[in-house]
């Protein structure tokens, strides 16, 4: 991972005003998690390490870049617990220099014309299920396989590309990169879901991120979908919906607490992290199998946290209680 954040560095070098902007990106740090998928999946099978090191670095880049772009679309004030730079520098730096960090990691991804391919697709997934979703701004009608289809695209394609490009410049048999990048499309997708649970339950100080910016926005993630499937709260989040105000948790924290839609959110997150655990079954058991497996048991705990939350227990026989969608590739 130091070789990642070094690779980046001198990717990234660049004149001023450029050269401030990625200073303070880098700055920022992060969980680092698509570069630590690429290097775990690249490392169960012998390969190059001058390769795995470049992927992984553009894999965070990308994923920067996307966040660069996001946080404009979101209007997000706040970024890993610090200023966002569209806050900082505006919406046009932003974007701007989202759009060079992500020429930066196609420059690295060159090299490799497989991995270039998967990420590319990858990017294509992004842009629409982020489009997706701003598409599906305060639509009450929004149906679960269009939230799953759309963090697959926002969240989980570049999570599976990550996984799947390990495979690639790995002497990985061909037959088992289905399996990784499965395994890492059901983790992005649980991974997008605890991220939309943490907008409703965590405060800033936790998360790095003003609390409630989807609700405010009028984004539909799958805890309030929750509620608008309840008939006791549905009326209520409806007319808030209406009126398009600016909505806020602490509004509907009644609501979030009877109907427990973010403990039924957190367990909808727990079954794909336990899919994609199953995932692995076909791997060697090295260390980076067990990694990956640490780093799924790592997103559990956040579900167990969050499954806490009060909510009517579960019984058996109830109807299910989230999307049920499968995730699909395209
Ligand atoms: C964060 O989601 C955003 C994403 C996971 C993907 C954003 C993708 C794009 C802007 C399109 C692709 C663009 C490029 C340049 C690769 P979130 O808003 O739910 O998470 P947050 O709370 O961390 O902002
Ligand atoms: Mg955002």
């Amino acid at each position: 991972m130091a070789l990642v954040e070094k690779r980046m560095r001198e990717i990234l070098r660049c004149p001023p005003p450029l050269q401030a902007i990625a200073e303070y990106i880098l700055s920022l740090g992060g969980k680092r998690i698509r570069p630590l998928l690429v290097l775990l999946c690249s490392g169960i099978y012998p390969g190059s390490q001058a390769a795995r090191i470049d992927i992984a670095a553009a894999a965070e880049l990308i994923h920067t870049a996307s966040l660069l772009h996001d946080d404009v679309v979101d209007a997000a004030s706040l970024r890993r617990g610090r200023p966002s730079v569209n806050r900082r520098w505006g919406n046009s730096t932003s974007v701007l220099a989202g759009d060079f960090l992500f020429a930066r990691a196609f420059s690295l991804l060159c090299t490799y014309p497989q991995a270039l391919d998967a990420m590319a697709e990858a990017v294509a997934a992004m842009s629409e299920g982020e489009l997706l979703q701003l598409h599906s701004h305060f639509n009450p009608d929004i149906t679960p396989e269009t939230y799953v289809r759309s963090i697959i695209g926002k969240t989980a394609s570049l999570l599976a590309a990550c996984c799947q490009c390990g495979g690639l410049v790995s002497a990985m048999p061909a037959a088992k990169i289905p399996a990784l990048r499965d395994f890492g499309l059901h983790l992005g997708i649980a991974y997008q879901i605890i991220d939309d649970i943490s907008d409703y339950a965590l405060g800033h100080d936790e998360s790095g991120k003003p609390r409630g910016n989807d609700l405010k926005h009028g984004i539909i993630t799958l805890p309030l979908m929750h509620l608008l499937a309840n008939p006791r709260s549905r009326g209520r989040v409806l007319e808030l919906l209406r009126q398009k105000r600016q909505l806020a948790p602490e509004m509907l924290a009644g609501e979030l607490r009877e109907t427990g839609a973010l403990a039924k959110s957190a367990r909808a997150a727990s079954r794909y992290i336990q899919q994609a655990l199953g995932k692995l079954a076909v791997f060697p058991d090295t260390q980076q199998v067990r990694a990956l497996k640490n780093l799924a048991a790592w997103l559990q705990e956040k579900c167990d946290r969050f499954s806490q939350d009060s909510g009517p227990p579960q019984h058996p026989g109830q109807p299910a209680e989230h999307p049920g969608a499968q995730p699909r590739l395209r």
